[in-house]
């Protein structure tokens, strides 16, 4: 605890802060101090992930450039075998710890660039911070930030592959967190913003040229299961339609957290899948 507390304190001091109050970099922190936690419950959804992404670059005739989208702490991004088949590989997270900084460095073809792909959150936190009194100014300019699309890498030339690795779902989650500490009204226009993360990430792997393989790695179900793991419920966690330009490639489940750790009389596992973008579909 201590250890995560000076980890997080270290990483505040560092990070942009927007990221900081929006609770991304708490967010990240967790994720390490959670992994080290669960080692064995994730090592098979991380294996997994790493497999599929190997199977998936294997196949790829060009490879020139490759961009991972939410690379994080690289915990299921094979970074070796990226290094060894693509002549440059970019790794885009909104915040790198240091660890995960230290890594890519150890690689010559691999850098690593701090964006924020949904090109929103700083807006939308400094929107609330300048206008957050004015209820009707804030609804009209956050409407506005709805229809901001994101652009970053569409014009890199040479990318022959595309990775979204495991942030879909993740992508609103930091700003409906904020929005509810915040007390915000639940507006139709919040709740369009919030929306329109996973709609616009979407369209925005769709905006790579045909010839970039486009991958989409992302949880699409939260199952409940009681202590014999039987399903007690099952969750989408994110807009299944949204992935109809995809070609499924494999899915499997995820051991996210062990009986009563998150909730109290259950265990947690996500639905993860895999999925290509279908070339013919991609600018329709
Ligand atoms: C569940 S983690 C993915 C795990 C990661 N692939 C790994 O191997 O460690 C989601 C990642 O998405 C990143 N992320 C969330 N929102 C983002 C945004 N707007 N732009 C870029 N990255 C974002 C988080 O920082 C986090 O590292």
């Amino acid at each position: 605890m201590i250890e995560e507390s000076i980890d997080f304190l270290f990483h505040s001091f560092l990070a942009p802060k927007y990221l900081v109050k929006l609770g991304l970099v708490q967010e990240i922190i967790g994720i390490k101090y959670r992994k080290k936690r669960q080692k064995d419950l994730w090592l098979e959804h991380q294996e997994k992930s790493k497999q599929e992404i190997i199977k998936t670059i294997s196949k790829l005739t060009n490879k020139r450039k490759a961009l991972i989208i939410g690379a994080g702490l690289l915990l299921d991004v094979p970074l070796k075998e990226f290094s060894d088949q693509f002549k440059e590989v970019i790794l885009v997270d909104i915040f790198f710890l240091q660890e995960s900084i230290n890594e890519i460095k150890q690689y010559d073809n691999c850098r690593f660039e701090q964006v924020d792909i949904s090109s929103t959150l700083k807006e939308a936190y400094y929107l609330w911070q300048n206008h957050g009194k004015n209820k009707e100014l804030f609804d009209q300019k956050l409407k506005n930030l709805i229809y901001k699309k994101p652009i970053h890498f569409l014009l890199e030339e040479e990318l022959d592959y595309v990775l979204s690795c495991n942030l879909l779902s993740q992508l609103s989650l930091a700003f409906e967190y904020f929005s509810k500490k915040k007390k915000m009204l639940e507006t139709t226009t919040l709740k369009a913003f919030l929306e329109s993360f996973e709609t616009n990430h979407i369209e925005y792997l769709k905006a790579f040229p045909e010839e970039t393989t486009v991958h989409l790695l992302t949880d699409t179900e939260r199952i409940v299961v009681n202590k014999e793991g039987k399903e007690l419920e099952s969750n989408p966690t994110i807009d299944h339609t949204l992935l109809k330009d995809f070609r499924e490639q494999d899915s499997w489940l995820w051991d996210l957290a062990y009986y009563g750790e998150i909730e109290k009389n259950s265990a947690l596992k996500l639905k993860v899948q895999s999925s290509l973008l279908h070339p013919k579909l991609s600018h329709t």
